[in-house]
């Protein structure tokens, strides 16, 4: 939880906030850390608020849709900083459809990126992810590793970064990026979350084995609590360099094998693996360096056995089982014949 006795310097002269994608999971949290930090909060999303974020002090919403260029203008106009968050979070989602997922992430981030430059925005912090990396060359990842997305989704988050970053060089845009890697807490959506932390615990809540597509051992992954994240997107809008980026994690690597340790410790009950080899397709080593964030006076606070705890208890017994699944692959679709005929045009259209 972030107090207003943490220090944020140049946040301070931030009084108007847009937080887009703030009805969403990660959303929802900084935008109840802004409100506690006395921000006036305006949430930017297509979808229905909560009436537990919709009520906290100073926060109203404005439903908009980031991919109408418009829109964004309207809803952003006023702002002093920019948190941009909204877009689509499921690698799974990105190869089902692929073009939503772009016309979500990198259309609605041009989008935001030029409408916040019209505006006069004066910080605007993008949260991307570590997907951008690809498979790693090598642990932990700097900034400077080269970026090779396997998803579409990862190519849209990265487009939504060249863009950003493209229109810092020509026209000074003050923005900043930070790439998160894998984030937990309270409130992930078990029907489209991929995070590993709760789908561990939903399963196991229900006495039933834990299933994992990969190796137990080889498969780690670095993972943020979500009270830390927002911090650290708090310290970027405050002191982030514009044009940077900056990896948002936990700097620790912790393997499936050592998630169910801390999962058994978490609830006091043995949790049982069931690994699936088929696909060790994303059977490697994630985690960040992060020293470019700590170098900017962050550290996180949440260590996993604390965050997983709290999670357990608020998930209780017997919580939703999770269903959604990582696909890397997919069918190509049957090859289309367009006919020519009156209407074909506005048929291509609506794809
Ligand atoms: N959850 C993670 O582990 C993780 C890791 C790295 C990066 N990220 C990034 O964090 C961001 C938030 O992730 P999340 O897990 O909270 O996702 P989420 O799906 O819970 O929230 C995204 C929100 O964005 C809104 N949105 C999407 N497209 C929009 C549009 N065109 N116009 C207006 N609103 C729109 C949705 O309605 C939703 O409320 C995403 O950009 C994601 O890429 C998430």
């Amino acid at each position: 939880m972030i107090h207003t006795s943490d220090t944020f310097g140049v946040l301070r002269e931030y009084e108007e906030v847009v937080v887009t994608g703030g009805a969403g999971f990660v959303g929802r949290h900084l935008v109840t850390a802004l409100s506690r930090l006395d921000k006036k909060v305006t949430v930017v999303d297509h979808a229905v608020l909560g009436e537990d974020i919709a009520s906290l002090p100073g926060v109203r919403h404005v439903r908009a849709d980031l991919r109408d260029y418009g829109e964004t203008l309207l809803a952003l106009q006023g702002a002093d900083a920019v948190f941009h968050l909204a877009g689509n979070a499921s690698g799974t989602l990105s190869v089902e459809k692929p073009r939503h997922d772009f016309h979500l992430n990198a259309l609605a981030t041009c989008n935001v990126g030029n409408a916040s430059l019209e505006l006069g925005v004066r910080r605007l912090v993008y949260l991307s992810s570590a997907i951008v990396y690809g498979t790693p060359q090598h642990a932990p990842i700097r900034e400077d590793h080269p970026t090779g997305p396997f998803l579409p989704y990862g190519a849209s988050k990265l487009s939504g970064e060249l863009t950003l970053r493209s229109l810092h060089r020509t026209t000074g845009l003050p923005a900043v990026i930070g790439r998160s890697f894998v984030i937990y807490g309270p409130g992930e959506d078990p029907r489209q979350a991929g995070g590993e932390v709760s789908q561990f615990l939903r399963w196991h809540l229900n006495d039933l084995p834990i299933p994992v597509v990969g190796d137990i051992d080889r498969k780690t992954r670095d993972f943020i609590h979500v009270d830390d994240l927002c911090r650290a997107l708090i310290t970027l809008a405050d002191r982030g360099t514009d044009g940077e980026i900056y990896n948002l994690g936990s700097g620790t690597d912790v393997s499936m094998r050592e998630l169910a340790e801390a999962v058994t410790r978490a609830t006091g009950r043995p949790a049982r693996l069931e690994a699936d080899n088929s696909s060790l397709e994303d059977s490697f080593t994630l985690v960040a360096d992060i020293s470019r964030l700590t170098a900017l006076g962050f550290k996180p606070q949440v260590t996993l056995d604390a965050g997983l705890t709290a999670l357990a208890e608020e998930l209780g017994r017997f919580p939703e089982l999770p269903t959604a699944k990582a696909v890397f692959r997919r069918e190509p679709p049957p090859r289309r014949r367009l006919a020519a005929s009156p209407g074909a045009a506005e048929a291509v259209a609506s794809c």
